[in-house]
């Protein structure tokens, strides 16, 4: 149906009869004289049509913004003072001499020229339209070339593209299932998998070696701007393999990803341990862009004659910690730290204290501070010094449970570096290391830090007699803040197996479960590992996009719904009946 592209035409193209599609853009009359925006996925390409043509020029006159047309015409130079240095055609033009109405189209939703302002909601029920401009197609040619990309890495490195059930078992990877009913098995029903994990690891028994797969999972969990209920990951496992084997690979990986998509070297990841992280960034996801870094004192306030700083250092579960931001007094007024303070609280905080240290040379006297008159000279000076403080710095001082002092604290390291534009530029990638096997969750329950299957870093013998207090064989990638990606070597013994699952009181629910998977433990099951990368998380970072939304071709919104499809919906009662299902009320 036609010659070029419209976004291709170039000056040199000049004085040839072409034939081109695609959207009205925009257009203008001018009289004698009607310019469309000719739109297709190339680019934009100015269209004149001149009333000397009197056919052509009145049905041009009928045209509305987003018909489907067809044009023949020539190329010709734009007038002088008309060239647009913005647009690749923005020399040239093409006179029409043939016009062919493909489809009309009504007032559209929104103008393509014109979306900003326009809310999300509206996009996304309107995805289609969304998806004409230019800026979110590009989004979505950038994943298709990151995927391709991945792929041609994995395939040269070995690596087998193995497609997994998506009608699976339950697999645990912490979130609630995605379920779907089976009709030939009433009252039975298959899960979507929240990984691939167990299949991976069923391959690597089989001795394919090394697997990978671009996979779609399903996980029924509370949304956020890097979070959808389903998503994709690089899924990857290898076999006779160590940590660092599987470190390295998944680095040489985004290296390489990150040099071609972006011209970025990421160089040699930082390694940081688990622990560390946590004191430092009160994060397992370090956003290293900002330089800001946390430091306890627990030890230097159990004794002090204020409440609030000396029972949190008295309890292991608790910690004291101060964010020390240089050179900030002059930049944080009365007002400013006191809307800091109420930002915590959102987060669970039940307070903040602060340090302004106006003279470090001046003692006490130098300082001021709410909580000054609680703390002695010694224990004062003892913080100072921890902290290296020098004039004009301000300490914030959080104390509180770990699990909610790490939640406000790593929330204020971040609201603080971006109110005083401290975060720098560029990717930021690190390992995150040593982890444990076991968390304790908000209702002091040990669960997973990774998934069940993950290797303890100690004997059967030593994981016994202390299991909680287990590292793991676990590494999380980590780039400017974002969990991009998690793995770990798993376990390959069985009685292994067995005994982390009796640590988390699942014994019987496992054998139930994943029966199929300790059998296999015992059929001669090699050692192996692997990971997961988050792909939409990684397109989102490489692209600059603000959500994953935006890089997901029809996303769902915060409430895990198609605004689009309008899925989920209900289904009739035909349907209900044929998967014997009965519902018990109207959920809404
Ligand atoms: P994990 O649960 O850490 O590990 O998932 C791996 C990566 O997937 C991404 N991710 C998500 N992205 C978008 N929306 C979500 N709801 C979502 N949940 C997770 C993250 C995360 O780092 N089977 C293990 C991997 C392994 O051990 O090999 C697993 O799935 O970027
Ligand atoms: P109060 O005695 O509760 O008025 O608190 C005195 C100072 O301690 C105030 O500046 C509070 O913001 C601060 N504060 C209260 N609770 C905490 C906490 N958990 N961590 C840090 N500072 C706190």
């Amino acid at each position: 149906m036609r010659t070029h592209y419209c976004g291709d035409l170039r000056r040199t193209d000049v004085g040839s009869t072409v034939e081109v599609c695609g959207w009205v853009h925009t257009h203008r009359n001018h009289g004698a004289l009607i310019f469309l925006d000719l739109r297709d996925h190339k680019g934009l390409l100015q269209v004149v049509f001149e009333s000397e043509n009197a056919t052509v020029f009145a049905c041009a006159e009928k045209l509305r913004n987003e018909f489907v047309v067809r044009v023949s015409g020539r190329v010709q130079h734009r007038r002088d003072g008309e060239t647009n240095p913005k647009l690749g055609t923005g020399e040239i033009e093409v006179l029409a001499s043939e016009l062919e109405v493909l489809n009309t189209s009504e007032v559209p939703p929104f103008a393509l020229h014109e979306h900003i302002g326009i809310g999300e909601d509206v996009r996304l029920r309107y995805r289609y339209i969304d998806l004409r401009r230019a800026e979110v197609q590009q989004r979505l040619r950038d994943r298709a070339s990151i995927v391709s990309q991945i792929r041609r890495f994995m395939e040269a490195q070995g690596f087998v593209d193995i497609e997994t059930p998506t009608l699976a078992r339950s697999t645990p990877e912490g979130a609630r299932d995605y379920l779907v009913p089976s009709r030939v098995h009433p009252g039975n029903f298959y899960a979507l998998p929240q990984s691939p994990q167990i299949f991976k690891q069923l391959l690597m028994v089989s001795g394919l070696d090394r697997y990978y797969q671009i996979a779609r999972c399903y996980r029924d969990e509370d949304m956020r701007s890097d979070r959808q209920p389903e998503f994709t990951q690089l899924d990857v496992e290898a076999s006779f393999v160590n940590e660092e084997e599987i470190m390295n690979l998944i680095e040489a990986m985004l290296v390489d990803l990150f040099k071609v998509q972006s011209e970025v070297d990421l160089g040699k990841f930082p390694v940081i341990g688990y622990t560390e992280a946590v004191d430092q960034y009160a994060s397992d996801k370090p956003d290293l862009r900002n330089p800001l870094k946390l430091v306890d004192i627990d030890d230097l306030v159990t004794d002090c004659e204020f409440n609030v700083f000396a029972v949190p250092a008295r309890d292991s579960q608790s910690r004291v910690a101060v964010l020390r931001v240089p050179a900030s007094v002059d930049k944080l007024s009365r007002k400013g730290l006191d809307e800091l303070v109420e930002f915590v609280k959102e987060f669970g905080a039940k307070g903040l204290a602060y340090i302004r240290v106006k003279d470090r040379s001046a003692g006490r006297d130098g300082l001021q501070s709410p909580v000054l008159k609680f703390l002695t000279d010694s224990e004062l000076s003892e913080i100072l010094d921890r902290c290296e403080a020098t004039s004009g710095d301000i300490l914030f001082i959080g104390a509180d449970k770990s699990l909610t002092a790490n939640v406000f604290l790593s929330e204020l390291r971040d609201r603080v570096a971006q109110d005083l534009d401290l975060v720098q530029e560029g990717f930021y990638p690190c390992w995150i290391v040593d982890w444990p096997m076991f968390e304790l969750d908000q209702d002091q329950c040990y669960t997973p830090a990774h998934h069940p299957f993950t290797r303890p870093n100690c004997s059967l013998a030593e994981f016994n007699s202390s299991p909680y207090e287990a590292k793991a064989h676990a590494y999380d990638v980590v780039i400017n803040g974002y969990e991009i990606g998690g793995g770990s070597l798993r376990i390959h013994d069985l009685e292994m197996q067995q005994a982390v699952f009796r640590v988390l009181g699942i014994s019987q629910e496992a054998q139930v479960k994943f029966g199929f998977l300790l059998d296999a433990l015992k059929l001669g099951c090699p050692p192996h590992g692997g990971i997961a990368l988050g792909l939409d998380r990684l397109v989102m970072i490489l692209t600059g996009a603000q959500s994953i939304r935006d890089v997901i071709a029809f996303p769902k919104t915060q409430t895990a719904s198609c605004s689009m499809t309008q899925a989920p919906s209900e289904i009739d009662h035909a349907q209900l009946r044929e998967l014997n299902l009965t519902l018990s009320k109207k959920g809404r």
